[in-house]
């Protein structure tokens, strides 16, 4: 979308010209799922698919929210004096959020915005929507106010919105991600640090295909917090031992040899997934440097087989489009990607392959779930940022 399709959509519904343009990506996760609240490493990159902002400013208290996806609920107005999580404000409580935080900080937010949102990026498919909306905010805020708050303060705020505003327990992935992001380059974050390195994307004669199960993952509705406080428990039992104050810091040598120390087999295989899930994502982000994509695709393969087995967060939708992605001619790799439990998986597909690819795994899906599947390139993009 340009910024002129941008200006007429916001003119319709708000009267008047938008002052400032913005977009902000979604994300997909190459490597390295479930490992961020338990301080390990992930591997993401920032796509195409993202939200679009446009703004005015307003003289009184009030900002006005629209978005084109949810235009059945038309403008819903938020006071800045009246910043609470209220569940029929629907997708502005994201918004409420970084306000909330931003102010709670001391940002000085001096008067009210119009704001118009529309994005391309499926919302509730694993792709970060909330994220990219928490991050777009962000960006507009800082910039409207010049309030020069640092892009890991955007983030954490970000971070925040979902654990205290929204009530889900992730971690800081999506939000990272969807900040920092460069085009072409995917991010090596070690969450227990912080600590990142840009690593380039050179996927040779391959693609990336996004393959949306059509299935709505809502992190609220999942089990993700079941996950997290599951781990939280094997920590716990480790700890009786071992002196660590995350499952990232163990390596599976280690677990190995203290896993007796795990109350219950179902601990055991949460802790697995996620020290060995650590493990795979440094490994796969060394072979990627060195342009081994065919191990580079196992590794991906591998991280399906532990979410699927040990981690259970697939689910026969996830399950179905990964084994057929499996067994496709020029395929190096294929997982879910995010959250699971519905939403979205990733293939490595050489170009020649993906329409014949796509023919069959979206055959495979139908007869087995009953429903289409959609697929997407995903192009890499920057990250959240003001439109010139
Ligand atoms: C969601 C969360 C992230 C991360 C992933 C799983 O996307 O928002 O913090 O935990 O799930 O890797």
């Amino acid at each position: 979308m340009d910024k002129e399709e941008l200006k007429a959509k916001f003119t319709e519904i708000y009267h008047e010209d938008p002052s400032g343009y913005y977009f902000s990506p979604g994300r997909i996760n190459l490597i390295g799922e479930h490992t961020d609240y338990n301080g390990g490493h992930v591997f993401p990159c920032a796509i195409t698919l993202g939200i679009y902002g446009a703004v005015s400013s307003r003289n009184d208290q009030k900002f006005r929210f629209y978005s084109s996806s949810f235009g059945e609920l038309g403008i819903i107005e938020v006071g800045l004096a009246d910043l609470h999580f209220v569940k029929s404000d629907s997708w502005t409580n994201y918004a409420k959020g970084m306000l909330h935080f931003l102010l709670s900080k001391g940002a000085q937010i001096s008067h009210g915005l119009n704001i118009y949102v529309d994005g391309n990026i499926p919302d509730g498919a694993g792709l970060s929507s909330s994220a990219a909306l928490e991050m777009l905010i962000g960006v507009i805020l800082n910039d409207q106010f010049n309030l020069n708050v640092s892009v890991l303060d955007l983030v954490k705020m970000g971070v925040a919105t979902e654990n205290d505003f929204i009530g889900v327990n992730s971690g800081i992935m999506d939000q990272f991600a969807v900040a920092m992001s460069k085009k072409d380059q995917a991010i090596l974050l070690d969450t227990n640090t912080l600590a990142y390195k840009m690593v380039p994307l050179n996927l040779q004669d391959n693609v990336i295909v996004i393959m949306n199960t059509n299935k709505r993952r809502e992190l609220a509705d999942s089990k993700y917090n079941e996950r997290r406080s599951e781990c939280e428990q094997a920590l716990g039992d480790l700890q009786k031992e071992l002196q660590i104050n995350s499952l990232g810091e163990l390596d599976s040598e280690t677990l190995d040899q203290y896993s007796s120390l795990l109350s219950s087999e179902t601990l055991l295989k949460r802790a697995r997934h996620a020290v060995w899930e650590n493990e795979r994502t440094l490994r796969a982000e060394q072979v990627l440097q060195k342009g081994d994509l065919a191990q580079f695709g196992r590794l991906i393969n591998a991280s399906h087989v532990s979410l699927q087995d040990d981690y259970e967060v697939t689910g026969k939708e996830l399950d179905t489009l990964v084994h057929a992605a499996w067994q496709q001619p020029g395929v190096l790799g294929a997982r879910m990607t995010g959250a699971g439990f519905g939403g979205c998986a990733i293939a490595l597909v050489n170009k020649k392959d993906v329409p014949a690819f796509e023919q069959n795994v979206g055959t495979v899906y139908e007869r087995v779930v009953g429903y289409e599947p959609s697929f997407y390139l995903a192009e890499t993009s920057d990250g959240a940022k003001v439109l010139e």
